[in-house]
């Protein structure tokens, strides 16, 4: 059986909504301390609902396939829907990734998240904080490698 399916490859080599959005109502960003991958996504939010959203990953192909299909599963959806969206969900519709790859996912749903915290941050937006991870402080990582 092949590594990655089909749906990886495709994503990997045809990746949607590749890009930044200028003037983006959210920014956020999500790195791997040990890969040291990053992604970035941009969200355009009007009436409450994700109108467009853009990434630039500097990453592996798991990662770059997992940030288009994440675009793919937040764009035109209600702001709250969009962000419930887990790494789960990101890889089941990826038709699954290797289990050493996985993490490549938790990279789109951090990355997602922080941008919408961003646009709630940016509007004044009041949120429940558990819907947010903690930020991972590298420091420590790096110190204890
Ligand atoms: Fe770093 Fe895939 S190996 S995100």
């Amino acid at each position: 059986m092949a590594l990655y399916s089909e749906k990886v490859m495709d994503h990997f080599r045809n990746p949607r909504n590749v890009g930044i959005i200028e003037d983006a109502d959210g920014v956020g960003e999500a790195g791997n301390p040990v890969c040291g991958d990053i992604m970035k996504i941009y969200l355009k939010i009007d009436d409450d609902t994700v109108k467009d959203v853009r990434f630039e990953t500097f990453g592996c192909g798991s990662a770059i396939a997992s940030s288009s299909m994440a675009t793919e599963l937040i764009k035109g959806k209600p702001v709250s829907e969009a962000l419930g969206l887990t790494n789960k969900a990101v890889t089941e519709a990826l038709d699954g990734l290797p289990a050493y790859k996985l993490h490549c996912s938790v990279l789109a749903e951090e990355a997602i998240k922080a941008a919408f915290k961003d646009y709630y941050d940016k509007n004044g937006i009041e949120y429940d904080e558990s819907l947010f991870p903690k930020e991972v402080d590298c420091a420590h990582c790096v110190e204890t490698a």
